[in-house]
């Protein structure tokens, strides 16, 4: 993961590597750093933990250069302290570098051999030790140095490199991992990713694998991994930076949950015409030819892939399954050229699914990538591209992005189901009439969120919460857990309703606190027997239902959130967003970094 920044510029860069790394704190957040070349010398300043500690020492010890770099951390290879912070620096290079260096114990080795010492435990020093030595002792020129390095190297890398003596000119590079330039009057720039970017200049292109980029204050030449100068398709960004403030809210999270009602307004309003009654929809893939939907993704992304699973098969009747991408492609899976692969991801750029994707088009050519950065890899590598629009996510923690996968995905259902001839003209102009709803839906729920808060005080002394879901809320038991887990770091867990009694069953006793999913339905009564038998075991539960449900559990339990009714279909949506309300206060009440919660990171781009 790591997030990286260069900028280039006849002004002084130091506060906007700061801002710029203010942005990118989503890809890591275990230490940070900056180097700029000033004077000739590089000069650079680093400390672990996040970034506000860069910027207090910043403060007590200010550097100044119109050349820099910046880092913001994930932990790979080496502890969280200030040694493994990036920039790594030589005397005549420094580097900073978001991704994984598979083969860097052997250089490491040979180097030590040769009597060159090492201060940290990461695979990005060596990078720098090798470029050093082209440079001081192959007399090489520095983009020849990075050139001649990079083709050693094994794994998945940005990179960013400044030198000594040259304070007009960096070099950028990229295989694997994401990197864009931004083009600015006077000064360009290089991140991890162009909304970043997006605080600089609103002209961005995006390097392709192997690409290097030599990057002056007016000029930026690209050159393929063959040394032929090219030209990368240049875009325009269109985020308004007010979007990458908090406003009123006091975490990112909590002001994406909130804000879902209009986000939500927004996708419909996107992809269903004036008429309300017809799909307005990118180019997809023929609906007839498809003969098998297989969706792929990871963490919350999958657990989207899981809903859409029960969708695909109910209501389109094509054969479905979901793939975790971390398990799909090493697990030699059946992939054929009539196949529908789906790949879902917010960011668009998880190297789990990126390496699912590359997989799969060896045996089809229907990938179809559903993102929420559309300018993502994931979309680039992709056939067809369905955006969730669900506007930047911030907070680590998925939730807009979560339940706008949820709603392109149902929306894909429909229009499948539509040209399969499995539902009439008057079914599909229902159930496009029941998505219209979920703003209103989710405003009722959220002007509520005083009733969670204080079911969410049933948490704060235990150890572990059970999360049951039956049928199509099975997965959102799932992701409600992962949730809660993320960001209270309590202990959760999501089961089958069905599954309980085959094990989990065991741990119930009075401290144990169980969220149960179970507005009416064809399987209500399933699930209310199944927590009878939590309820003869003395079992916490904390039932979310409808007002049906509710008549029908009053002997259940007191702990009841009862929500808005609506059609089976919409349910996986709406009970969602009490969930993330649920994960959200307890975190609150626990006193966790809600943003920034330790050992994560939001875009996860090594494997
Ligand atoms: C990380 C994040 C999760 C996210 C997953 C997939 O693990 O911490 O919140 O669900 O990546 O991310 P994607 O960007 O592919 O949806």
């Amino acid at each position: 993961m790591c997030g990286i920044i260069g900028i280039v510029s006849k002004k002084q860069v130091v506060d906007r590597l700061i801002d710029g790394l203010e942005c990118l704190e989503y890809r890591g957040y275990d230490s940070a750093g900056i180097a700029t070349v000033n004077n000739s010398e590089i000069v650079y300043s680093k400390s672990a933990g996040k970034l506000d500690s860069l910027k207090n020492k910043l403060k007590q010890k200010p550097i100044n250069g119109y050349i820099g770099i910046g880092h913001t951390r994930w932990a790979t290879h080496g502890e969280p302290i200030e040694f493994n912070a990036h920039p790594h620096v030589t005397k005549s290079v420094a580097v900073v570098h978001n991704g994984i260096i598979e083969n860097f114990a052997e250089f490491k080795d040979a180097l030590l051999k040769k009597g060159i010492n090492f201060e940290s435990q990461t695979d990005t020093e060596v990078i720098a030790k090798l470029v050093e030595e082209k440079i001081s002792k192959e007399k090489c020129r520095p983009l020849e140095a990075v050139r001649l390095t990079i083709k050693k190297l094994r794994g998945s890398f940005a990179l960013c490199f400044i030198f000594r003596g040259h304070e007009n000119f960096m070099v950028a590079t990229r295989r694997g991992s994401p990197l864009a330039l931004g083009f600015g009057d006077g000064e360009n720039f290089v991140s991890s990713d162009a909304l970043s970017l997006s605080i600089f200049s609103k002209k961005v292109c995006y390097l392709e694998e192997d690409d290097f980029a030599k990057i002056t204050s007016d000029e930026v030449i690209i050159y393929d991994s063959d040394g032929n100068s090219v030209s990368r398709d240049m875009h325009t960004l269109y985020t308004d930076p007010v979007n990458l403030s908090k406003g009123k809210y006091k975490h990112f999270m909590e002001k994406e949950i909130f804000e879902q009602p209009e986000v939500i307004s927004q996708v419909l309003g996107t992809y269903l015409n004036a008429s309300k009654e017809m799909l307005s929809l990118p180019p997809l893939p023929q609906s007839t030819e498809i003969k098998r939907i297989i969706l792929i993704g990871c963490g919350t992304a999958f657990y989207s892939c899981l809903v859409a699973k029960y969708w695909f098969e109910s209501l389109s009747s094509i054969p479905t399954q979901a793939e975790l991408a971390s398990e799909f492609r090493y697990r030699s899976p059946v992939v054929s050229k009539d196949d529908l692969l789906i790949f879902v991801s917010q960011s668009g750029e998880t190297a789990d699914t990126i390496g699912a994707l590359r997989f799969a088009k060896e045996y089809t050519k229907n990938i179809l990538a559903i993102v929420n950065v559309e300018q993502s890899s994931i979309a680039r590598e992709s056939n067809w591209v369905f955006s969730t629009k669900a506007g930047p996510e911030i907070g680590v923690a998925s939730t807009k992005a979560f339940t706008c996968q949820l709603l392109v995905l149902k929306i894909l259902n429909i229009k499948l189901a539509s040209d399969l001839y499995k539902i009439t003209a008057k079914q599909r102009s229902n159930l496009l009439k029941g998505l219209l709803e979920l703003p209103r839906l989710f405003s009722e729920i959220l002007s509520q969120n005083e009733n969670i808060k204080k079911l969410c005080k049933k948490f704060i002394s235990s150890n572990s919460v059970l999360y049951l879901g039956r049928d199509i809320l099975y997965p959102i038991a799932l992701e409600g857990a992962l949730k809660l887990k993320e960001i209270s770091y309590l202990h959760a867990e999501g089961y089958a309703s069905g599954e309980l009694k085959h094990g989990p069953i065991a741990l119930i006793d009075k401290s144990m606190p169980l969220v149960a999913l179970n507005p009416w339905s064809k399987v209500f009564e399933k699930t209310l027997s199944n927590l009878e038998e939590v309820k003869a075991r003395r079992g916490r539960i904390i039932l979310l239902t409808d007002k049906k449900g509710r008549e029908l559990s009053k002997d259940l339990t007191k702990s009841i959130f009862q929500l808005p009714s609506c059609s089976d279909f919409l349910t996986p949506i709406l009970y969602s967003l009490p969930l993330q309300l649920i994960a959200y206060y307890t975190a609150l009440d626990k006193g966790t970094d809600v943003d920034q919660p330790r050992n994560l990171a939001k875009s996860v781009t090594v494997e």
